[in-house]
């Protein structure tokens, strides 16, 4: 047989024994919700109570979300998940040109608080938590939130939930950034200092590697290049005048869970171990919780297929159970159907169900990391750790995580990762079963969900009755004190709530913002 190698480029030997485990393991591990962490954030992690489930969700307006919300929850989903459609994401209103053909598609299409309303119709917003997946214009979404809730009487201290928030992998991977480097990482500070003040349980950011994952990177450069962007962003806040324990607590992550699910959990443990020193001995946080790495995982959406697609249910049951074993805080399992569509009710419900058997029919929440001790694990956690310690130095090398993204440099790396994966599974040296091994001659059809195409046209008649039925006068000061706290050094975020009180649209605000900041051009080649 082959060597093997792990994902990260790792030997992979048939045997492991206690010669493969460095001395000094006990301090090194910790005990569960200790420092480092190694074990997981919480003393009683599963035993007392389990992840949180939450399916990732939202397609065409705020309707069929809402409906979709409310068909999670009666299944038994613990959190909301919100998909924004692109032209929210990058700061345009449906009617924009530049929204044509996208209105609804890829996730749910908000203008206004308007639609947030509808978005959250019949969900008491002290009773869930909710995660916001948007993050140029994040803020925004997040005072919508906010001020639903105070429709619904709902004080904002009782609010709980994240927004990704994440601009900086945006740069390397993904796309939805608007606004330049400096610009955008004051709007992540003066949101961290907004929430401080006023929504002091909600995340304020997901800092993310599953977007870097699923373009190619490795494990080991998933956590590096995560880790290198959560680094800037507490020096972002620092030097914005915060002290690290003011925001540190409020921090979150998002990984991916690959099907090669035991350097998954040894990803996850070091992850846990580099970011609990980083804060401790680098910015001398002394708040616990400003050490713990908690985090979020989605199982790999690239590496589901189209062909014999409920082989997926099998993939995504394997890297759901790789998130539990590594001590994820919460998990959203792909829908085996994901790879030809938006997901339908049943194949959601499904993808929801893998977690109930996995919390609910297997012992995995019986004991804390219960991979503690193996020869293996522990040796692989240590050369993860190591390795993605080296990588985060080489990406500061460059004086910063922003600089190394303006010379390409973590691009670059996940690009020639990529590169090389593709040209394994063309050669058939990474077998993926059903595509390049055991296909089927014929596939079986499959009939996808479909989003109504009348969607855009109806979001832009509901766009066009809003702005004149609302008051323009107060709209159009408002966002001109937008502007002016854009120029200035006053946080945005307060009048940016005005503005979105007054039925001011997101795309108006980001508007506003993109007069004074400018918009952010990717260099030409990396
Ligand atoms: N013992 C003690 N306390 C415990 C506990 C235990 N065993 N388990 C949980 N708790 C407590 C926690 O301390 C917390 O209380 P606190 O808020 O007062 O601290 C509360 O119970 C909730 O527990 P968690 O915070 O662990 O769980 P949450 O689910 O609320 O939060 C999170 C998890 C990772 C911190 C949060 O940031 C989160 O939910 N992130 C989700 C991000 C997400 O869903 N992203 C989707 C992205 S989709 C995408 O980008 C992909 C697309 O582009 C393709």
């Amino acid at each position: 047989m082959s060597q093997r190698h792990s994902e990260s480029g790792f030997e992979l030997r048939p045997v492991y024994g206690p010669d493969d485990v460095a001395e000094g393991l006990t301090g090194r591990l910790g005990q569960p919700g200790q420092y480092p962490y190694t074990r997981g954030p919480y003393p009683t992690m599963y035993t007392t109570r389990p992840w949180t489930m939450r399916q990732y969700a939202g397609f065409g307006t705020a309707t069929e979300s809402n409906r979709r919300y409310h068909q999670l929850l009666e299944a038994g989903t613990t959190g909301l998940s919100v998909a924004f459609d692109l032209p929210t994401q990058m700061g345009y209103d449906s009617d924009a040109e530049l929204a044509a053909g996208e209105v609804g598609k890829v996730g749910v299409a908000i203008d206004s608080l308007a639609d947030m309303r509808t978005l959250f119709g019949g969900i008491p917003l002290d009773k869930v938590s909710t995660s916001m997946t948007i993050n140029a214009p994040a803020s925004l979404l997040l005072l919508l939130y906010q001020l639903v809730a105070e429709e619904q009487g709902v004080a904002p201290d009782a609010l709980s939930g994240t927004i990704q928030n994440d601009i900086l992998k945006e740069y390397i991977a993904r796309g939805t950034y608007i606004f330049p480097p400096a610009p955008s990482l004051r709007l992540v500070s003066d949101t961290f200092a907004y929430c401080r003040n006023e929504i002091p349980k909600w995340n304020t950011i997901s800092i993310s590697g599953y977007h870097m994952a699923e373009a190619g990177a490795t494990p080991v450069q998933e956590v590096a290049f995560t880790l290198a962007n959560g680094i800037e962003y507490v020096r972002a806040a620092i030097d914005a005048g915060m002290d690290v324990d003011e925001f540190a607590p409020r921090l979150s992550f998002f990984f991916v869970a690959r099907t090669t699910l035991l350097e998954e959990i040894a990803k996850f443990r070091a992850a846990r171990r580099i970011w609990a020193r980083v804060m401790r001995d680098d910015f001398g946080a002394k708040n616990p919780k400003s050490q713990m790495l908690r985090f979020h995982t989605q199982t790999a959406g690239v590496q589901l297929t189209a062909q014999q697609p409920e082989v997926n249910l099998v993939r995504v049951a394997l890297q759901g159970l790789g998130a539990v074993l590594g001590g994820t805080q919460s998990l959203h399992t792909n829908s085996f159907d994901e790879a030809i569509a938006l997901p339908t009710e049943k194949a959601a419900r499904l993808a929801l169900r893998t977690q109930q058997v996995l919390a609910y029919e297997t012992d995995v929440t019986a004991t804390v990391d219960p991979f503690a001790g193996s020869y293996l694990m522990e040796s692989m956690t240590d050369e993860i750790e190591s390795a993605a310690d080296q990588l985060i130095e080489r990406v500061f090398d460059f004086g910063s995580s922003v600089a190394a993204i303006e010379s390409g440099f973590q691009k670059n790396e996940i690009e020639t990762t990529a590169y090389a994966t593709s040209q394994e599974i063309d050669s058939g040296e990474r077998v993926v079963v059903g595509v390049n091994r055991f296909a089927l001659d014929e596939e079986e059809p499959y009939e996808p969900l479909r989003v109504d195409p009348g969607i855009e046209a109806a979001q832009r008649d509901r766009l066009e009755k809003l702005r004149s039925e609302r008051d323009n006068a107060e709209v159009t000061a408002a966002l001109t004190a937008v502007r002016e706290a854009a120029e200035g050094t006053d946080n945005v975020l307060y009048p940016a709530k005005r503005a979105l009180k007054a039925m001011a649209t997101v795309g108006e605000v980001c508007n506003a913002l993109r007069g004074v900041w400018g918009s952010y051009r990717p260099p030409e080649s990396f």
